[in-house]
């Protein structure tokens, strides 16, 4: 454990190091990593509520440097099932930092994604996680609705900002809030 937590400090520690361009869209946010503290054992927590399939494809829409995504790795080591990582994202500065200087952490486990988070296919996820694409609510929720009506039933939704409390998939018709004691993650009904 100490051991994948010193490793997890390193990945943070190198994307800590990016100097270059952040998007200057006022509508999306540039990169700014989840609150990791929130994710502590969150796939433990989804296992013990039988929310994961045999196979689980993980996907972080708008994985910036994939700090939490990473940490999302360490922790399916643990997990008795495959876990598949994937990121979306469209900021080519990031996926060459990623590319270059990250990428040696992840073992060939992920698969990165260079686009619109907007305009992709959502179908193939199990768990689609997000932290704060975008500035607005009204855009959070297009883009939480278009995920919603792309998934398969019982994929989930997760939202590391404020652990999904105030989340706007709160307001997004067809998906069960449910309550993993600190955390809210939301599943396709
Ligand atoms: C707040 S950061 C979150 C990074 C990472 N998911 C995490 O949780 O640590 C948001 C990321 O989404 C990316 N992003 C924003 N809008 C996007 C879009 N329309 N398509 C793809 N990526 C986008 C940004 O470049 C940034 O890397």
């Amino acid at each position: 454990m100490q051991y994948q937590e010193n490793i997890l400090l390193d990945y943070i520690d190198i994307s800590n190091k990016f100097v270059g361009y952040h998007s200057k869209n006022q509508n999306e946010w540039h990169y700014i990593m989840s609150n990791i503290e929130n994710n502590k054992l969150l796939l433990e927590k989804l296992n013990q509520n039988n929310l994961l399939p045999e196979e689980v494809n993980i996907c972080d829409a708008g994985i910036g440097f994939g700090s939490a995504l990473f940490d999302l790795y360490l922790q399916s080591k643990s997990i008795n099932k495959k876990f598949n990582f994937f990121g979306i994202e469209k900021n080519k500065n990031y996926l060459e930092y990623l590319n270059t200087n990250l990428i040696r952490f992840w073992d060939n486990k992920l698969t990165l994604i260079k686009g619109d988070l907007t305009i992709q296919n959502y179908s193939s996820y199990d768990i689609v996680y997000t932290f704060l694409p975008y500035k607005y609510p009204t855009d959070l929720l297009k883009f939480y609705t278009r995920v919603t009506n792309s998934i398969k039933k019982n994929s989930i939704i997760i939202e590391n900002s404020a652990c999904g409390k105030k989340s706007e998939l709160l307001k997004v018709d067809g998906l069960e809030k449910i309550d993993l004691g600190d955390y809210f993650v939301f599943r396709k009904i």
